[in-house]
C-alpha cells in the first residue's frame, strides 16, 4: 500500500498478529468510539521535537536512555510509584551526562506500556492451562480462566491511567522536581548507603559545585535547561484498536500522529513486512522504533528502513537490537554495515534485556546483570568496528527495591530473587542495579 492510500484504518486489511479476540459483542467497537472522542495524550508538535532530538542521536551528537517497566500495572498508580520511577531515570541521566559529557534524550516506557506480546496463547499454572496474561489493557494477571478473558473496557482504564501518569510526569519534570539543584533529592533512602548510592552522591556533589562555580562566575542560571527536563513517553504499539483510536490529524501540517505517546515501537513478534503493524506505523509521523531479534537479516532490516522511512528523515526511525550476549558479536556487524551503506539515517539502540532472559531451576524468569552489561559492551564494540554511533540503551528498570535480576553491585543470588519479585511480566533492574549500569555505561561512552 502506498502512502497515498494509507489511513488510520488501512491496517485492518493486513494480517494482525498478537491481537486479542474481544468477546463477541459491540463493546469493543463502542470503547474504540469512546476513545476516539477523548483528547490526545500528546501533541504532534511534541513528537516533532522528539524527532529532532533523535536526529541529534542519529548524527552521533547525543545518547538515548529508553527505560521503564516491562508492563505497567493498574495496581501501581500512586504518585510515589510514578515519582520513584522518574527519580531513577533522572539519576541515570545525570550520571551519564556528567561522566560522559553527552546530552541524553530520555524516553520512559511509561504512560501507555500496558500490552504484552506473548510467545504462547496459554500458560501453565500448576497443572492447569489458562489463557496467557496479555497486559492490563487486555486482561488481568490473576490466575483464573475468567480473569484472562479480554475486556475491552480496560482500554479506557489504560487511557485514563496514562493521562494521569503523564499529567504528573509533566508536573514533576517542569515544576521544579527535575531541577538540577535537586540532584541529591533523587537518591532514594534504600540506595544512599550502598556503594552505588555513595558513588552517585559524589557525582551529585560535583554537580552542585559546578553549579555554584558557574553562578559565581556570573553565568545566567535562569537557563531552563538547568531547571526542567523532557521525559518523552513511549510504549510498544501492539494493540492496534487502541493506537488507531488515538491517531489524529495534525491541524498544522495535515499529517497523522499517534497521540497515545511521543514514540512507539513495533515489537520483535509483530515486525512482519506485510503485517498490520508495519502498515499502521508506516503512516503515522511520530518517531518510531522496531525491535530486531537474533533472526533479523540485513535484507529484512533494509526493507524495514525503506518501508518505514522512505524519505530518510533523521530521527524518524530507531532500530532497537535485542540479539543476546552470545550472538551479538557476529549478528550485529552485518546489519550495521548494510544500513550504513544504504545511507538510511537511523538511531541504533541496544536492548540488552529481551534476548538474555533465563529461567532458574525454581521457575523464576530472570536476567543476569553480567549478561546485560556484556551485550551492551558487544554493542559498543560492533559500532566501533563499523564506524557507526551506538546511540542508546533500552532497559527494563524500576525505582523500587525489587529483586528480579541476578548480580549487580549487590550480587543478588537466585535465593535472593524470592525477596521482592514483583514484576507483572519480565524481570527489571532495581534502582541500585540501574545506577550500577549507568556508571558502567558512562565509562563505555567516554572511551
Ligand atoms: C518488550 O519490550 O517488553 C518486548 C516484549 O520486547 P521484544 O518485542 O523485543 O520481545
Ligand atoms: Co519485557
Amino acid at each position: 500500500m502506498t502512502a497515498k492510500t494509507w489511513h488510520p484504518l488501512s491496517w485492518r486489511a493486513y494480517p494482525a498478529v498478537q491481537q486479542p479476540d474481544w468477546p463477541a459483542s459491540d463493546l469493543a467497537a463502542e470503547v474504540v468510539e469512546e476513545l476516539r472522542s477523548q483528547p490526545p495524550l500528546v501533541f504532534a508538535g511534541e513528537a516533532r521535537r522528539l524527532r529532532e532530538s533523535l536526529a541529534q542521536v542519529s548524527a552521533g551528537k547525543a545518547f538515548c536512555l529508553q527505560a521503564g517497566d516491562c508492563a505497567e500495572s493498574f495496581h501501581e498508580h500512586s504518585a510515589i510509584s510514578i515519582r520513584e520511577r522518574l527519580k531513577v531515570i533522572l539519576q541515570m541521566s545525570a550520571i551519564m551526562t556528567y561522566a560522559a559529557s553527552v546530552p541524553i534524550v530520555r524516553m520512559g516506557r511509561i504512560a501507555g506500556q500496558f500490552v504484552k506480546p506473548r510467545s504462547s496463547l496459554t500458560e501453565k499454572v500448576g497443572d492447569r492451562e489458562i489463557p496467557s496474561f496479555r497486559g492490563h489493557m487486555i486482561n488481568s494477571e490473576e490466575e483464573t480462566d475468567e480473569a484472562r478473558v479480554p475486556d475491552p473496557t480496560r482500554m479506557l482504564r489504560a487511557y485514563n491511567q496514562a493521562a494521569s501518569t503523564l499529567n504528573l510526569l509533566r508536573a514533576f519534570t517542569k515544576g521544579g522536581f527535575a531541577d538540577l539543584s535537586q540532584v541529591h533529592a533523587w537518591n532514594q533512602e534504600f540506595v544512599t548507603a550502598s556503594p552505588e548510592g555513595r558513588r552517585y552522591e559524589q557525582i551529585a556533589s560535583e554537580i552542585d559545585r559546578a553549579l555554584a562555580f558557574m553562578s559565581a562566575c556570573g553565568v545566567d542560571m535562569h537557563n531552563s535547561a538547568l531547571h526542567q527536563v523532557d521525559i518523552w513517553t513511549c510504549h510498544e504499539g501492539l494493540l492496534l484498536d487502541y493506537e488507531e483510536a488515538l491517531t489524529r490529524c495534525d491541524s498544522l501540517t495535515g499529517d497523522w500522529y499517534d497521540c497515545s505517546a511521543h514514540m512507539l515501537w513495533i515489537g520483535e513478534r509483530t515486525r512482519q513486512l506485510d503485517g498490520a503493524h508495519v502498515e499502521f506505523f508506516s503512516g503515522v509521523h511520530n518517531p518510531i522504533g522496531v525491535k530486531l531479534g537474533p533472526s533479523a537479516t540485513p535484507e529484512q532490516v533494509l526493507e524495514l528502513c525503506e518501508r518505514l522511512n522512505p524519505e530518510k528523515i533523521p530521527g524518524r526511525l530507531t532500530l532497537i537490537t535485542r540479539i543476546g550476549v552470545g550472538l551479538i558479536e557476529h549478528a550485529l556487524p552485518p546489519i550495521l554495515a548494510a544500513v550504513r551503506d544504504s545511507g538510511s539515517p537511523v538511531v541504533w539502540i541496544c536492548d540488552p534485556m529481551h534476548a538474555n532472559t533465563i529461567t532458574t531451576e525454581s521457575g523464576r524468569k530472570t536476567r543476569r546483570f553480567s549478561d546485560i552489561m556484556a551485550e551492551i559492551e558487544g554493542f559498543f564494540a560492533a559500532h566501533s568496528a563499523e564506524g557507526t554511533w551506538p546511540g542508546g540503551v533500552h532497559l527494563e528498570i524500576t525505582g523500587g527495591d525489587v529483586t528480579e535480576c541476578l548480580g549487580g553491585g549487590e550480587q543478588l543470588s537466585e535465593a535472593g530473587l524470592e525477596e521482592a519479585y514483583q514484576t507483572l511480566c519480565d524481570p527489571r533492574l532495581n534502582a541500585r542495579q540501574s545506577l550500577d549500569l549507568a556508571f558502567h555505561l558512562a565509562e563505555l561512552m567516554r572511551r
